[in-house]
C-alpha cells in the first residue's frame, strides 16, 4: 500500500464541506508503506523517534509549521524543522478534518473510550462539538480526576462548580468553534474543552455557578484532549493492515510545570 492510497482510505466516510487541510505535508505520497507512526503534533522529538523507529510515513492531527494550512513562514525554526523533515524521508500527512467529520467523530470515540465513559453521544450545530448525555453523573472535579488517572493527563483546569453533578457533558475536545455558545446552554452541566479563552469561557462559568447554575469548564490542554483519538486509530489500522507495522507516538504536553524536575 502507498501513502496516499491511506489517506484516501482514511478519508472514506466522511464529508468535509470545505478546503480540507487534510494533505501531504512532506515527503512522496507514492512511498510504499511498511513502517507508519501515528502522532498528535510532529514536534522535533516525534520527528527523531519516528526515524529512529524506521517510519515510512507520520499521521499527524495537527499543523506541523504553526499554520491550519501549513503555510510555512520564512525564519530559522521552520527552516530548520523543514531541513530535519526533508533529511528523514517520512511522508507526513494529516488526518485531521476527514478524522473529526466521519459518521462518528474518531477523536471523540477515543477520548469516551480511553475515558470508559458511557451514554448518548449527540451532535451539536458546531464541528467537532457534542453532548454527552452519560449514564453516570460527575461532578467536574470527579470528571478531572478521572481524566488524570485514565488518561494520565497533569494539571487540569476548571472553572465555575467544583462539585454540582450533572450527567449533561459537552465535549469540546482540541479548540473547536462555538464552545461559547454551547457553555451557555443552560442544561450543558460541564463543557470539556482542550484550551479556553479565560476571559470569556472560564469567566462565563465562574460567574453562572456563583449565581447558583451548574456551570463548569474543564480544560484538558489540547494535546491531552485528542491524543486518545490518534491512539485508537493506530489501533484500528493495525487490526486493519497486517502487513504494515503501525506505532503511536506521544508528542507530550506542550507546556511544563514548575513541579517537574
Ligand atoms: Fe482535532
Ligand atoms: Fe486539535
Amino acid at each position: 500500500m502507498k501513502a496516499f492510497e491511506l489517506l484516501d482510505e482514511l478519508k472514506v466516510g466522511g464529508t468535509v464541506r470545505h478546503e480540507t487541510c487534510d494533505t501531504f505535508k512532506a515527503g512522496n505520497p507514492e512511498t510504499e508503506l511498511k513502517r507508519v507512526a501515528v502522532c498528535m503534533t510532529a514536534t522535533v522529538d516525534v520527528i527523531k523517534k519516528a526515524k529512529e523507529w524506521g517510519a515510512d510515513a507520520l499521521i499527524v492531527h495537527e499543523p506541523t509549521y504553526y499554520d491550519h494550512m501549513d503555510v510555512k513562514g520564512s525564519d530559522r525554526v521552520t527552516a530548520l524543522k523543514e531541513k530535519l523533515i526533508c533529511e528523514s524521508g517520512i511522508a507526513i500527512f494529516r488526518y485531521h478534518d476527514y478524522m473529526h467529520a466521519r459518521d462518528v467523530d474518531q477523536i471523540t470515540e477515543g477520548e469516551l473510550h480511553f475515558l470508559g465513559l458511557t451514554g448518548e453521544v449527540e451532535p451539536t450545530p458546531h464541528f467537532g462539538s457534542y453532548i454527552l448525555r452519560g449514564t453516570e453523573t460527575f461532578s467536574a472535579v470527579e470528571l478531572a480526576e478521572r481524566m488524570e488517572k485514565m488518561l494520565g493527563i497533569r494539571h487540569i483546569r476548571i472553572a465555575g462548580s467544583r462539585d454540582k453533578k450533572t450527567n449533561k457533558i459537552a465535549l469540546c475536545f482540541g479548540s473547536p468553534a462555538g464552545v461559547y455558545e454551547i457553555l451557555t446552554d443552560e442544561s450543558v452541566g460541564i463543557v470539556i474543552t482542550g484550551e479556553a479563552c479565560e476571559w470569556k469561557l472560564a469567566e462565563y462559568a465562574r460567574d453562572a455557578d456563583l449565581l447558583g447554575f451548574t456551570k463548569s469548564l474543564i480544560v484538558m490542554g489540547h494535546i491531552p484532549s485528542e491524543r486518545d483519538g490518534m491512539k485508537l486509530l493506530a489501533q484500528r489500522l493495525q487490526e486493519k493492515h497486517e502487513d504494515i507495522a503501525f506505532a503511536y507516538i506521544e508528542s507530550e504536553e506542550v507546556y511544563t510545570y514548575t513541579d517537574e524536575t
